[in-house]
Formats: C-alpha cells, sequence, structure tokens
C-alpha cells in the first residue's frame, strides 16, 4: 500500500471538529447556544481523561512507595484562601474599554495599546489596569453574608496542605514524602479561547513533595527531570516539548524557582505543567493562621523543622488536549486523505475493535465471541457496518491501536486478521493468543510516524 509519511497538519479547526464528530470533547449546553469556555467531555473524551488520570496515578502513587493520595473536598474554609495569599494576590490586571466595552488582560495585550490607553479592537480608550481577583465566590448556607462566603479551590494543593498532619499522623510516612491529588479547579479566567486549554473550570493532577529545606535543590532537579519524562512515556514526542523558566516578574506568589513544561500546541508553545519551589511559604502561612503546629519532627536526628515543598502541578484537562494534539495525523493511503490518532495504546480510548468480514455465515456470531472474551482483557468495540477499509478508517481516526478481522479462513484453522493501526501492517494470529499478543504490542509500543 503506498502511503506518504505522517504530516501531522493539525489544526484547532480539524481538531475540534473531530472531537465533536467522533465524541470526545462536546460544547456545554449546545443545546442552549452553549456556554462559553466550558466543555463536556463525551463517550471517547471521558475515556481518555480517564487513562491520563490513571496513568499520572500509576506514576505518582504505585510506582514510588513514598507518595500517597488524597481527595479533598473543593470547597475549604475561606480563611485557607487568606493563608495561601490567594485573596490578596490571585489577581490578574483587567483594562476595560470604554466604547466597546470589550475587557483584556493588561499583560496581554500589545505594549503601544497599553501606553496609548487604545482598545487593540476597536480603538477606543482603555481604563487604567485594575487588579480582578480569579477566584469564584460563593456563599454556604442559606444566609448571604460575609460569613457565609466561601471560594471555589483554584488549585487543588491548599487541600493537601491543611491535611499535612492528617497524613503524617495516620500512614507512617517520613520525609522525603508525598502527597498526590486529582481534581476539579476553578479560576475566573478572562480570556479562555483555544478549546479546552484555557477554562474557567478544569481538573489539576498535583504532587506535593514535602523535603528538608536544605535538599531543595536537589530534589527540585529530580522532579523537574522526572516530569519531562513523563510525558515522554505518554507518547508525547520529544521535539514538541521543553522547559521554561520563570523570570522574577512571573514567579507566583508563592515560588522561590519554578518551571514550566511546555508543549508546542497548534497555537504556540504554551504550559502545561509547572514545577514549583514553593519553601517553607505555605506551611509557614497556614501555621500562621490556623495557630496548628504543622512542623515535622525528624525521629533520627531529633531535629524539629517546616517542611519544603516542591510541587508539580499538570493540568489533567491541558494533558488531554497535549494528547489530542500531538496523536492528530494525516497521511495520503493510495491518493485518499487518512486521519488518525496516533494515541499510545494504553491511552486509546477503544483498545481492540473487532469486525467480522461480512454478517453471513456464522462470521458475526464468531466474532462478537471473541469481542466478549476480550472484554476481560481491554476496552474493545464491536462493528460489523460498511466495507471493511471504511470501518478501519472509522478505527484509525479515533486512535483504536489493534483491529482483529474475522473471515472465512478463521472457520478453518482458528486465526484472525490482527491489523496495525500506525503501519496498517495485517498478520494472523490464532484467536487463543490475540490478548496476549496485543498486551505485548502495548508494552513493547514505541510511536514511529
Ligand atoms: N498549584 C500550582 C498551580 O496551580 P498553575 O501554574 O497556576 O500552578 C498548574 O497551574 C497547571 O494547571 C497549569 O500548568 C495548567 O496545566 C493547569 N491550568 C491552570 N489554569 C488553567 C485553566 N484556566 N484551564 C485549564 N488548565 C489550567
Amino acid at each position: 500500500m503506498e502511503k506518504t509519511a505522517g504530516i501531522s497538519g493539525v489544526t484547532m479547526d480539524k481538531l475540534v471538529s473531530l472531537c465533536k464528530r467522533r465524541g470526545f470533547v462536546f460544547q456545554s449546553s449546545e443545546i442552549y447556544g452553549g456556554l462559553s469556555s466550558a466543555w463536556d467531555y463525551g463517550p471517547l473524551g471521558v475515556e481518555l481523561k480517564k487513562r491520563i488520570q490513571n496513568f499520572w496515578w500509576k506514576e505518582m502513587t504505585q510506582l514510588n512507595d513514598n507518595i500517597v493520595g488524597i481527595d479533598a473536598a473543593i470547597m475549604m474554609h475561606p480563611k485557607v484562601w487568606e493563608a495561601s495569599g490567594h485573596v490578596e494576590n490571585f489577581t490578574d490586571p483587567l483594562v476595560d474599554c470604554k466604547k466597546c466595552r470589550q475587557r483584556f488582560r493588561a499583560d496581554q495585550i500589545p505594549e503601544e495599546n497599553l501606553i496609548k490607553h487604545i482598545c487593540p479592537e476597536c480603538g477606543g480608550e482603555l481604563t487604567e489596569p485594575r487588579q480582578f481577583n480569579l477566584m469564584f465566590k460563593t456563599n454556604i448556607g442559606p444566609v448571604e453574608n460575609d460569613a457565609s462566603v466561601v471560594y471555589l479551590r483554584p488549585e487543588t494543593a491548599q487541600g493537601i496542605y491543611v491535611n499535612f498532619r492528617n497524613v503524617l499522623q495516620t500512614s507512617r510516612v517520613k520525609i522525603p514524602f508525598g502527597i498526590a491529588q486529582v481534581g476539579k479547579a476553578f479560576r475566573n479566567e478572562i480570556t479562555t479561547k483555544n478549546f479546552i486549554f484555557r477554562t474557567c473550570e478544569f481538573e489539576q493532577m498535583e504532587m506535593q513533595y514535602f523535603i528538608h529545606p536544605s535538599e531543595d535543590e536537589k530534589w527540585f532537579e529530580y522532579w523537574k527531570e522526572k516530569r519531562f519524562g513523563y510525558y515522554k512515556k505518554l507518547g508525547i514526542r520529544e521535539e514538541k516539548l521543553r522547559f521554561h523558566q520563570h523570570g522574577p516578574g512571573e514567579l507566583a506568589h508563592y515560588a522561590k524557582k519554578a518551571f514550566d513544561i511546555e508543549y508546542e500546541f497548534p497555537f504556540g508553545w504554551k504550559e502545561l505543567e509547572g514545577v514549583h519551589n514553593r519553601t517553607d511559604y505555605d506551611l509557614k502561612r497556614h501555621i500562621e493562621y490556623s495557630g496548628k503546629d504543622l512542623s515535622y519532627l525528624d525521629d533520627q536526628s531529633r531535629e524539629r523543622y517546616v517542611p519544603y515543598i516542591i510541587e508539580t502541578s499538570a493540568g489533567l484537562t491541558r494533558t488531554v488536549l497535549v494528547v489530542l494534539s500531538d496523536a492528530y495525523d494525516e497521511e495520503d493511503v493510495e491518493g485518499e486523505k487518512r486521519v488518525v490518532m496516533r494515541f499510545h495504546p494504553k491511552l486509546a480510548p477503544v483498545t481492540a475493535a473487532v469486525f467480522p468480514l461480512v454478517k453471513k455465515d456464522g462470521l458475526s456470531e464468531i466474532a462478537h465471541n471473541i469481542e466478549e472474551d476480550l472484554r476481560e482483557h481491554f476496552t474493545t468495540f464491536y462493528d460489523q457496518g460498511g466495507a471493511i477499509g471504511r470501518r478501519y478508517r472509522r478505527q484509525d481516526e479515533i486512535g483504536t491501536p489493534f483491529c482483529i478481522t474475522v473471515d472465512y479462513q478463521t472457520k478453518e484453522d482458528k486465526t484472525v486478521t490482527l491489523r496495525f493501526r500506525d503501519s496498517m501492517e495485517q498478520i494472523r494470529v490464532p484467536v487463543g493468543e490475540i490478548p496476549a499478543r496485543i498486551g505485548k504490542e502495548i508494552a513493547d509500543y514505541r510511536r514511529k510516524e
């Protein structure tokens, strides 16, 4: 079969359209015209997101005997956000256009517009920048007053810090150790374009690593490299990843040092994960605001100290966009365009699709049985509609790495065709060997263009 090498060809328009067409991501409340910057994950999207989350969770907790997990509530005591510095510092500078009434982040519009106070959209007059807090505020209970104010958490990290003592007392961890968490976070973002890249409601996968203050450089370097390597394990192309160190003007209020891991999205290089040295800032602030002892006693040296924290903070929903962008590929096969999502097989929403070559002569019964047996091992999909070539293309477009076709030879010798998504190569495999063969292919997987 003649084909050109993968030519990617990814654009946001193509991605958004594929996501909608195939059930990865839908616009929120679409039947009402949609809610801007909110997105729903469809049947394939939810599988992809779950697999990414599981991959991260395994990487953090199962593969490290000194990292444990928690799942804290989204709503926390309002004092948490005073202590963390978010009430005071978690702001963006905003300017409004007096003419067209649009609102912009002052740090994101061209400097000459700011100097001249001219709107980049309509040329109208801009207001002076004002600080706008990104936290969503609501009230808990029946009375709306200052005493009932709660915030939706803008980062999951604080749920870990306020549980530091609980985890220490209950799980026998010793420094250095980590606490991992995956969950929703909320920010009232003003600029929310680019699909699921920046949204007001999103998910984070954060790990806070508690260390002795004298070892912060060592652990920072360790986690920075480890997290970069993780994206390669996830199947992301290395040339699409890079580090960006935060300059003094970019550092968050809690960070002494920060590196972003950036990915080259179709709209340019942007942050995917932050690795931060948060020092003892957060624990010390919680000690001050709660009056509780959050220090650590080393039972060997008898030294008591407030640990430093190295944080790895990845966006789960943003990683979904990375995985989708990185997987998208188009190639010419015998004069026709083939769209193929080259997901790592561990992430693909469907692992194996099973087809009878034709419905008749008992082939669909055999294919059904094979598909049912495989369910125990993999996520499967059964399809008997349309020409076989079209069925393969449908699976390519959702990134199914393996297709199994039952034909007349199956009835004679109990073998099937196993077809590989990336190379389109086909081999014969005995029915009983399918799970082991697919398992081996997944374990040995290396991305090839
Ligand atoms: N606890 C530290 C923290 O929250 P951050 O750099 O503000 O650090 C970490 O966020 C990650 O969370 C980002 O690298 C990004 O992947 C994700 N993230 C942040 N804001 C987001 C948003 N509005 N929409 C989607 N993902 C977001």
